[in-house]
């Protein structure tokens, strides 16, 4: 924030909470640069309002949560934060793997909780991460970051995406198989997943592709909440379709206290936090802060979701 202060003339909302509608309704209007959260809601009510608007600056690398047509029907560049999260983010989703596999949750409970008598040779059996088998859902910036690791644990890797296949392979990729969805789900002991929030996703992971996953996998999301259907992965949890869920991401964010999730003691779900180390969220703010002092100035900016905007 200091660092736009001194080279823009800022109006902050700095509550607690998510910046509240009425509020952007209310300073958009004169806004010629926007510099948003991925909880700030920018459609085309925000964009109509935003008559002076040059630049719409999210940091975050997903920008789901801004009508990217939208605004490039209106000419506005939208910046992101691709790339500086991304090995963070993938260490998270490696730790909530861990997390699940390993039960650390409910031991650091049972210790807590005064119940710990003695080693036991059954206690908190758990899974074994070397040797089996991962698939991973987006195969992009994130997704290759979490192949890596899988590597170094000597993990068997299957990955689907978009618009990849074994000839699209890359000589520098880490050793992985492409399948399509369902033989990922029927053959992962461990899915994680790593594509963007668009039409084409939601509900990607619904109640068919989780009666295809073993029932002793793990799910994992740090992706976007929506990419899963939460009412069918309850079903699955509780049914024990499916062995445990960790979730960074939930639909809607926050999770509400009274969603049945939080009642299963095979969900761990924690804050939207995967890209949350100093070093990194110091990197996002950055980054989103150049991309908005570029637009702002009418240069391209460095890391711009819509360049077509460029080409008209
Ligand atoms: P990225 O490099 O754009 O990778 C996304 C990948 O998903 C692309 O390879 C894309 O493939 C693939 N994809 C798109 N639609 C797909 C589909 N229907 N099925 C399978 N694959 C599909 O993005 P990234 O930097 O890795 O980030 C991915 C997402 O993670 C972000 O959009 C964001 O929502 C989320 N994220 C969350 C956190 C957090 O804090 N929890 C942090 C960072 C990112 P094609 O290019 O072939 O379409
Ligand atoms: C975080 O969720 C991001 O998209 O950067």
């Amino acid at each position: 924030m200091i660092f736009l202060q001194s080279r823009s003339d800022l109006t902050v909302w700095d509550g607690g909470q998510a910046v509240p509608r009425s509020w952007m309704l209310e300073h958009v209007s004169d806004a010629e640069g926007l510099y948003c959260l991925l909880t700030d809601s920018v459609d085309a009510e925000i964009l109509i309002k935003a008559s002076r608007l040059k630049v719409v600056s999210t940091m975050a690398v997903g920008f789901d949560n801004i009508d990217v047509a939208e605004c490039s029907k209106r000419g506005i560049p939208v910046g992101h934060t691709p790339g500086v999260l991304t090995e963070t983010t993938a260490d998270f989703a490696f730790a909530l793997m861990m997390t699940a596999a390993r039960r650390i949750v409910e031991g650091a409970a049972y210790v807590q909780n005064g119940q710990w008598q003695t080693w036991s040779p059954t206690l908190f059996l758990g899974q074994d991460l070397h040797g089996a088998t991962l698939g991973i859902i987006g195969f992009g910036r994130i997704g290759q970051a979490v192949a890596r690791r899988a590597a170094g644990f000597d993990m068997k890797v299957l990955v689907s995406g978009s618009s990849r296949n074994e000839q699209s392979k890359d000589k520098n990729e880490p050793p992985m198989k492409y399948v399509d969805l369902p033989t990922l789900l029927a053959n992962s002991d461990f899915v994680t997943l790593h594509v963007p929030l668009k039409k084409e996703t939601q509900h990607l992971i619904g109640a068919r592709e989780l009666k295809l996953m073993k029932k002793t996998a793990v799910l994992v999301n740090t992706a976007r909440g929506p990419v899963v259907n939460s009412k069918a992965l309850y079903q699955a949890l509780s049914r024990g379709d499916i062995a445990f869920a960790a979730l960074d991401v939930t639909d809607p964010e926050p999770i509400k206290l009274d969603d049945p999730l939080l009642t299963l003691s095979n969900c761990l779900v924690v804050p939207h936090i995967a890209s949350a180390s100093v070093t990194t969220r110091n990197k996002m703010a950055m980054m989103a802060a150049e991309n908005l002092l570029a637009g702002l100035k009418g240069n391209p900016l460095p890391h711009c979701v819509n360049p077509e905007v460029y080409r008209r």
